[in-house]
């Protein structure tokens, strides 16, 4: 028979009607000789009701042998519930079953198939499909597709293609390792999937498409966080002969889209605007979560001068307060805080604590040449606790604004019902890369330099600053973009400033400097990430629970095992051979 409804959609007003169902038995109920089903599908749970007195004992009997997640046909009558369940949207009605068929049987499954669930990650990824049946986790699917569609519907309006570009492809340098595909063609030679479509959406604005957009997906080798997978989607754009800040006026027009479409909330626009300077002395981070204050303050000035040599004789010093947190805090757990800073780079953590005008504490002694100015500069109140970092000034924001963002946890300032939207600017076009030793882009090398510092790119690289912009919400980093350099001239001196000779990047880059030869337009964009917007909307701390087939934080794929051992033949016509193996692994395989 054909389906009548969704489960999940049977309503008072379908009393009376002879209707179809088909799902998945939730649950099933032996009570006061009565049998009871609940029958699940996609759009929720409506209860099935068999009177063993009235029903055909054919359907009694199949009825009997009904097991959680079977797969059943139901026909029958949609009548008044007689006792109500309010915690249901169908809960005004069942049905009295006439006719079953099972479609199918089940195992117990390895977890139970319902919301909030706590069972290991590895499992839930062994067994996807059946943790997407949770309703939970439909819900955040269903989300996801809403977002996309609102986006579609923007550009389009706004008048963006959407074009495909080539997974298999050439590296595109966005600061991760590449996933190569070997060539059976061509011996010995690789593709990369990119990491963005980064040069191909540029390549499309010399093409004159003008404005382009793609719902892509992404691919970086580089280690896992819940904020990062392998492989993850970009809402990727491009303009021409747009300026930076109407870049942003179309992406902020597309972020408050859909926060209204999803979440009906209507967002103050324009977005606030910080720089990169500002987020980086006050947050001590480049994507800082402003729903709470615990702002990092500079001491430097007033320390230069006292007894404790770790605050006089370092490069800078800067505290944060947690207000009216010091009795939360013993001694104990000021070690954990240190170690915590610790992992950030900081040597130590000093601190006081202050109540009835005294600061007190194991460095406080050292202080109290200070302790009036203290008080002041950071209004100490009672009961406060004060957290000091004395190192080079880069430690200390990395160290106190991960701090920051710790306490904000442990103490539950932060307002989850807040979206923090803002724009960080003025970037710093490198950034000192300590593994290689060398001045690397903090973006990627096709971003335009501020045409004032622009001079430097031969001189202090430190100095040169982008024409780039991130977006950010609740301390996350949802997005960034920038304009592009478009004469050939300056995009090689870009890339010289990164230390590439001119063979490498005629060798990396030829195409696009040869594109640069053909009236390439002024050019700039924007790359937001789909899974981390979603994951936010969705309230998830992690964008695993926003995509469908995740890999686990090995990068790999507990149901399908991928990544896997291929066969020798694959090998072979693929000319590569693998050196270093597992060796109880090979030999299982061969
Ligand atoms: P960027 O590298 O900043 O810019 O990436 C844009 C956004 O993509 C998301 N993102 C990720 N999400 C999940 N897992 C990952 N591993 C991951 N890496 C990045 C982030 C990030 O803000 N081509 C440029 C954009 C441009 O200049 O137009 C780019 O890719 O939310
Ligand atoms: P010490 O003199 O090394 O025993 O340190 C005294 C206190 O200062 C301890 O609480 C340390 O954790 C702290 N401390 C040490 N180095 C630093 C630093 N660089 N910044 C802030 N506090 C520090």
């Amino acid at each position: 028979m054909k389906r009548s409804m969704y489960a999940g959609a049977v309503r008072s007003k379908h009393i009376g009607q002879k209707i179809t169902l088909k799902g998945w038995v939730s649950r099933r109920r032996d009570l006061g000789g009565l049998i009871f089903i609940d029958l699940r599908d996609r759009e929720g749970i409506v209860q099935l009701v068999i009177n063993p007195k009235e029903a055909l004992p054919e359907v009694v009997e199949k009825a009997e042998t009904l097991r959680t997640e079977f797969v059943i046909e139901v026909t029958g009558t949609v009548v008044e519930r007689s006792q109500v369940n309010d915690k249901l949207p169908t809960g005004q009605v069942e049905m009295q079953v006439e006719e079953l068929i099972i479609l199918n049987t089940s195992q117990t499954t390895p977890f139970e198939i319902k919301n909030g669930i706590d069972v290991n990650d590895d499992l839930r990824l062994r067994y996807r499909y059946l943790d997407l049946r949770r309703p939970e986790m439909l819900k955040n699917f269903k989300l996801r597709a809403k977002v996309t569609h609102v986006i579609r519907n923007y550009l389009d309006e706004l008048g963006f293609l959407d074009v495909e570009t080539p997974m298999l492809s050439k590296s595109t340098p966005e600061g991760a390792r590449d996933y190569l595909v070997p060539s059976r063609i061509s011996q010995g030679h690789f593709y990369a999937l990119p990491q963005s479509p980064q040069i191909t959406k540029q390549l499309l604005m010399n093409a004159g498409f003008d404005r382009y957009y793609q719902i892509v997906k992404c691919f970086r080798d580089e280690d896992l966080r819940g904020d990062r997978q392998p492989e993850f989607t970009q809402v990727d754009l491009e303009t021409s002969f747009l300026s930076d800040q109407e870049i942003q006026d179309i992406t902020e027009g597309l972020i408050a889209c859909v926060m209204k479409e999803t979440m009906g909330i209507e967002l103050q626009l324009p977005l606030p605007r910080m720089s990169y300077d500002t987020a980086m002395n006050l947050y001590g981070s480049d994507k800082p979560d402003t729903r709470f204050e615990m702002t990092l303050q500079d001491l430097t000035d007033i320390v230069k001068d006292v007894e404790f040599k770790v605050f006089s004789q370092a490069p800078a010093v800067k505290a944060i307060v947690a207000k009216n947190a010091a009795d939360n805090y013993s001694r104990k757990d000021i070690d954990k805080l240190t170690d915590f800073a610790k992992q950030f780079g900081a040597k130590g953590l000093a601190w006081i604590k202050y109540s009835n005008g005294e600061i007190a504490g194991p460095v406080a002694k050292f202080l109290t040449s200070i302790a009036k100015d203290l008080t002041e500069r950071l209004q100490l109140e009672d009961n406060d606790l004060v957290l000091f970092v004395a190192d080079e000034l880069e430690v200390v924001n990395n160290s106190l604004g991960a701090l920051r963002n710790h306490l904000a946890k442990e103490l539950h300032l932060i307002d989850k019902s807040k979206f923090n939207f803002l724009w960080i600017v003025d970037w710093p076009m490198f950034e000192w890369s300590e593994e290689e030793r060398r001045y690397v882009s903090a973006h990627h090398p096709f971003t335009l330099p501020q045409a004032d510092t622009a001079h430097e790119l031969e001189g202090d690289l430190s100095k040169v600053r982008a024409l780039a912009y991130d977006i950010v919400l609740n301390g996350y980093e949802l997005g960034g973009g920038s304009l592009r350099i478009n004469q050939k001239e300056m995009q090689e001196r870009m890339f010289q400033a990164l230390g590439f000779s001119n063979e490498s990047a005629k060798e990396q880059f030829g195409f696009l400097l040869e594109a640069m030869d053909y009236g390439f337009p002024p050019h700039g964009g924007l790359a937001l990430g789909l899974d981390r917007f979603v994951m936010l909307l969705a309230e998830e701390d992690n964008i695993r629970e926003v995509i469908a087939f995740p890999k686990n934080n090995k990068a790999s794929d507990p149901m399908t095992q991928a990544p896997s051992l291929v066969s020798a033949k694959q090998l072979d016509e693929l000319y590569l051979e693998v050196l270093k193996q597992n060796h109880s692994e090979k030999n299982e395989h061969r």
